[in-house]
């Protein structure tokens, strides 16, 4: 059996929980030898976590000149973004989705590389997954739902049919997003939010019915300008 490297990028709480994905898919089917965490605060190098050594920051990753795999575990749009453009420049890495084995993938879910869909997640048919995306726990994704790159889908969220989520949206957990709404890039969904309308790219939108948090702020101050 050819096992491949893999490097977890991320020792926080959601590298924490991915190292023991990885662990739940090797049981089902042997894919990798983890070979431990990676993480550019330089005061956890050298320490292990969750009895997995960290390696080095994400310049060791640069250095390595066998095909290995490499899992992100990092939430935020920006950061992910940033790193992907550099470890892209080692073409030794490849970035694999990683789907717990409970999560039921059909013909009809399309996905590119580097996504992360933890315990739980229901999926639909006709949906587009681009990449590097993060579906957490217990979310349902509708029929024709379209995801773009690089946006994290906290826990507890439903994506109603032919919802579009651009790139580097951040819906906080436990919202739920209505049919055929559009989430503009950048844009951040307050969690617990109910999502009616359209929301633009880079606004924060909070509650239910779910508006532009400003808007909020001002209508608390009774400002209603
Ligand atoms: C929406 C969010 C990004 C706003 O964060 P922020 O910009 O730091 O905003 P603040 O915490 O300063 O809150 C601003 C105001 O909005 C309110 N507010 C914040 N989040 C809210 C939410 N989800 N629903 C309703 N009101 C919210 C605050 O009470 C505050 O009101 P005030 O001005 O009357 O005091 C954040 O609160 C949120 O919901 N993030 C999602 C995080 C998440 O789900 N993580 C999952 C980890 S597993």
């Amino acid at each position: 059996m050819n096992l491949r490297s893999l490097y977890i990028v991320g020792t926080g709480g959601l590298g924490r929980g991915i190292a023991e994905l990885l662990k739940s898919i090797n049981a089902s089917d042997p894919r990798w030898i983890i070979e431990g965490f990676i993480d550019d605060n330089t005061g956890t190098v050298g320490r292990k976590v969750n009895h997995l050594s960290v390696k080095g920051t994400t310049d060791r990753l640069l250095t390595v000149e066998k095909p290995s795999d490499v899992v992100l575990a990092i939430a935020n749009p920006a950061v992910k973004e940033r790193l992907i453009r550099k470890l892209k420049l080692n073409p030794y890495l490849s970035f694999p989705n990683i789907v717990h084995p409970r999560v039921e993938l059909n013909e009809f879910v399309a996905m590119g590389q580097g996504n992360i869909v933890t315990e739980g997640v229901v999926f639909s048919a006709n949906i587009q997954i681009g990449s590097f995306n993060l579906i957490h726990f217990n979310s349902t994704i509708g029929h024709d739902v379209v995801m773009e790159d690089y946006s994290t889908i906290y826990p507890g969220n439903n994506i109603s049919g032919y919802v579009k989520i651009e790139s580097r949206a951040v819906i906080g957990t436990n919202a739920a997003v209505l049919p055929s709404v559009r989430i503009g890039k950048d844009a951040i969904i307050g969690a617990g939010s109910v999502v009616l309308k359209d929301v633009e790219q880079g606004a924060t939108v909070i509650g239910s019915p779910a508006k532009p948090i400003n808007k909020i702020s001002n209508s608390i101050r009774g400002d209603n300008s």
